[in-house]
């Protein structure tokens, strides 16, 4: 934005400077795409030119794997274990994506997730406290659908107790592939939920497994892979 525009509508200026968003990427159901989801969009993010910060709370650590090649060498203080149990701040590093720097998870949270838990984990309803939006992963599956309608409880208690402005950003369908299960729950999902299920979906696709092999994003792998072009899409749709 021109500074010129700047002084001429202040209001507009505003906007743009503080134009900061808290997403949180969450499923109940596991293995549906929340950490494959998470390094695509903040990846992509960044390469597009966003700054973007990745707070991992994952209790595998598993995107801090991936993004942080010296991640064996993290002690505890330097992940987020520092602020979620000595409240210090949160301990930042710098990732080989410009633009994006992620707060590392690291394996001793599930320890304290268990010590904390009352239901749902403690740490995702912390997140759901401290973000604007949610965006909620779900791949095929009758278990997999069946998850988002206990997600949905959890946003709404969050809502009604916490967090009134959370948002849902929408359901996003990832590991589509040719199957009968695919088009099934599509059909279900679009019944159910039709609102809510985002336009784009994620098909299944090995060059997104691959890339973390890698230990890169799928960007850098292969910004071609069909995962790279539909979370390309995706970003595109909900954040440009
Ligand atoms: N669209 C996709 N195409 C192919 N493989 C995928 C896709 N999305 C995820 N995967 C693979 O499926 C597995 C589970 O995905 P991922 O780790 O992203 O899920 P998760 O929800 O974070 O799982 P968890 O609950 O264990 O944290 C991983 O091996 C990942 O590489
Ligand atoms: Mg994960």
């Amino acid at each position: 934005m021109q500074f010129q525009n700047v002084l001429e509508n202040p209001q507009m200026a505003f906007s743009t400077l503080t134009d900061l968003m808290i997403v949180s990427i969450a499923t109940q159901k596991g293995g549906a795409g929340k950490t494959t989801t998470s390094i695509a969009l903040s990846a992509g993010l960044a390469r597009k030119g966003k700054k973007v910060l990745l707070v991992d709370i994952d209790q595998q650590a598993n995107s801090s794997k991936v993004l942080l090649r010296h991640y064996p060498t993290i002690t505890k203080e330097q992940s987020v274990h520092a602020t979620i149990i000595e409240r210090k701040p949160l301990p930042i590093h710098k990732t080989d994506v410009p633009n994006l720097d992620i707060v590392p998870g690291h394996i001793l949270l599930s320890n304290t997730d268990v010590e904390l838990t009352i239901a749902l984990g403690w740490l995702t309803i912390n997140a759901l406290n401290s973000s604007d939006q949610v965006i909620i992963i779900v791949a095929p599956g009758y278990f997999e659908l069946d998850s988002i309608v206990q997600f949905y409880k959890t946003i709404a208690e969050v809502q009604e107790f916490f967090n009134p402005d959370l948002q849902l950003k929408g359901i996003l369908f990832t590991r589509s592939d040719p199957t009968v299960n695919t088009r099934e729950s599509l059909t279900i999902l679009r019944q159910m939920y039709g609102k809510e299920l985002l336009p784009v979906i994620i098909p299944e696709n090995t060059d997104l497994r691959n890339a973390h092999f890698n230990k890169q994003d799928i960007f850098a792998y292969n910004p071609h892979a069909k995962g790279a072009v539909a979370y390309d899409k995706l970003i595109n749709e909900l954040f440009l």
